[in-house]
């Protein structure tokens, strides 16, 4: 397997990183019921076939994977590996809590030092408690005592507060949400660049849309082409951009392990060229089209009599396709007045560039946020 490199610290990781996020479980209701020895298998098969970084954080599978990777990397496999795991910053409240969380983490993942330590899930909100708590300047001392080695954040917020996080501190590395689809989403593309410019390397999660990448619905399917498997065309995207340093994939079986391996190692040959990012240009377009309802949040059909945010709330459905359930119940919890509120008066339908049937899909917003 042929290694990548960050551009600012010297260290060579892998194409492909395992995201300890989605092991498999035996209770599927129960994320903290991790299958510990198939994942172990999972895990060390990787380790074994090359990979040499592993991001795990604090909630993931309800509060268990750091134990599980503390316990899976014995018998000689933490040495092997670049760990990386997250502060909760959502936790701190004071500046005490740096070092009281990094410490508990450490202990969890039966280790001295946690290679890349990462703030994490960073927006502008908590970005604001990083300066309130001095987390950046508690970092810089966990890292003197030997407890970190590169300081990096995760991230979803705006691009532009993603450059004023950029901007804030000598970064070593950071992690975004990027794949074909989410090019103008977030930080993307322009973030990417952003940060190449400034020599730092992007560690990539959500490669393939928490695995709609790989399962396309058949009228996106169609636009695809088959001279490579979809898991392939999304990982070979981002190994094309010499700015990643290395992609995490949320491995749940060991034949995704096995298939995410033999990809890794030949992604040096397989960089895409000017057609292969044209035909993923209309695979997005399909795909973005598919965004379950065409809203263009031309705003044309505001005010709502009744107080609804319509291009708002259109934004939070489509994102439940588009992203995930869980990150559009956050953009739907910002609204105070809910789909439930529409009356049906269809004033709004009148003004629709698009002629959406406005009042029809609130209903369907109703039952969507209600799963
Ligand atoms: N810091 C943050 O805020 C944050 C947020 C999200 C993720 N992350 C990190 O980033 C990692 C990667 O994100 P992700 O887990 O969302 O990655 P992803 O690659 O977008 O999604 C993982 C899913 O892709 C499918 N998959 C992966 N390899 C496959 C293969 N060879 N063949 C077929 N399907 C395959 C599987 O879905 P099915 O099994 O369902 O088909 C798998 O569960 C996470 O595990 C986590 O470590 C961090």
């Amino acid at each position: 397997m042929q290694y990548r490199k960050f551009q600012k610290i010297d260290v060579e990781v892998s194409p492909i990183g395992f995201g300890c996020m989605r092991f498999p479980v035996s209770d599927p209701k129960d994320e903290s019921s991790i299958c510990k020895e198939e994942a172990k298998k999972m895990l060390r098969k990787a380790i074994d076939g090359g990979v040499n970084y592993l991001d795990t954080a604090w909630m993931y599978h309800n509060f268990s994977s750091e134990d599980f990777v503390g316990e899976a990397l014995q018998d000689g496999y933490r040495e092997k590996v670049n760990l990386a795991t997250k502060l909760p910053i959502w936790l701190v409240e004071s500046e005490d809590d740096v070092m009281k969380y990094l410490d508990i983490q450490l202990g969890k993942l039966k280790t001295d030092h946690v290679d890349f330590y990462l703030v994490h899930g960073l927006d502008q909100e908590r970005w604001d408690s990083v300066k309130k708590y001095n987390v950046l300047a508690k970092l810089e001392e966990a890292r003197a005592m030997g407890k970190v080695k590169y300081l990096g954040f995760s991230f979803h917020d705006s691009y532009e507060t993603f450059v004023d996080i950029i901007d804030g501190f000598d970064w070593d590395f950071y992690q975004i949400q990027f794949n074909y689809i989410n090019t103008d989403y977030q930080a993307g593309m322009k973030g990417l660049k952003y940060a190449g410019e400034k020599g730092i390397s992007a560690v990539i999660m959500e490669p393939m849309l928490g695995g709609k990448l790989a399962n396309l619905t058949p009228q996106v399917e169609e636009r695809i082409s088959k001279e490579r498997s979809q898991v392939e065309w999304a990982l070979d995207f981002l190994w094309s951009q010499p700015e990643i340093a290395v992609v995490l994939s949320g491995m749940s079986t060991m034949e995704q392990v096995e298939g995410n391996l033999e990809y890794a190692g030949r992604w040096e040959e397989r960089q895409l060229v000017e057609e292969d990012y044209e035909m993923l240009k209309g695979v997005k377009e399909v795909f973005d089209k598919m965004a379950l309802v065409p809203c263009t949040k031309c705003n044309y059909c505001m005010p709502c009599p009744f107080g609804l945010n319509i291009p708002g709330i259109f934004e939070a459905y489509n994102q439940t396709a588009s992203v995930s359930t869980s990150f559009a119940l956050k953009t739907y919890a910002q609204y105070d007045v809910k789909a439930d509120a529409c009356r049906a008066c269809r004033r709004c339908e009148k003004e629709c560039p698009q002629h959406i049937e406005i009042s029809e899909v609130m209903k369907k917003v109703v039952t969507a946020m209600a799963e």
